[in-house]
């Protein structure tokens, strides 16, 4: 069996692995960043309720998980996704906009968009070899936090948020959106 990768890439649409895990890192640093936003739209609504601390937990969690890819575009020279400014302002808007919903759908919220990162770290570590074994390690460490996210999120009720089927369908396809573009962008 021959198969030569010499001068080509093995991975989507020709990447080599280095663009490959570059992009890995790009899209995880401003989902990251995402999270954080979403957050702090739901805190702005909802500090003094019941979720505070629910929130402020998950939130605190999601500064981790941020620093950390922080830490991996400064040392592996990662040119950040040009849509941080978007992801900024969406995810502040999701999160306030779903609190302002009430309680249950920014859990909604939560649930949604820790689904599809489950999804997606779940894809990525998967791809991930015996090369990249702290990369792998940091992913499926956070990939754990926000299955604990979304638990988290459905014991306080999430699904019996009004419209909960739609809410949620909107919110993962949007999320989706999101990875793809910053991916690319
Ligand atoms: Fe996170
Ligand atoms: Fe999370």
């Amino acid at each position: 069996m021959t198969k030569t990768t010499a001068g080509g890439g093995d991975g989507p649409g020709g990447l080599s692995r280095e663009a490959l895990i570059e992009r890995m890192i790009r899209v995880d640093h401003a989902g990251e960043y995402g999270a954080v936003r979403i957050y702090a739209g739901q805190m702005a609504v909802l500090k003094g309720t019941g979720s505070e601390k629910v929130i402020a937990e998950m939130a605190e969690q999601e500064r981790e998980h941020l620093a950390a890819f922080d830490t991996l575009v400064a040392d592996r020279k990662v040119r950040p996704t040009a849509l941080a400014p978007l992801w900024h302002a969406a995810g502040f808007a999701l999160g306030a906009a779903t609190a302002l919903m009430g309680e249950k759908a920014a859990m909604a919220c939560t649930v949604a968009v820790e689904e599809v990162i489950d999804e997606h770290y779940k894809g990525q570590a998967e791809k991930l070899g015996e090369d990249e074994t702290d990369l792998r390690e940091t992913i499926e460490k956070f990939r754990a936090d926000e299955i604990g996210h979304r638990d988290e999120a459905l014991a306080q009720g999430a699904e019996q948020a009004s419209g909960y089927r739609l809410l949620s369908e909107t919110i993962k396809a949007g999320s989706r959106l999101a990875i793809w573009l910053s991916e690319r962008i």
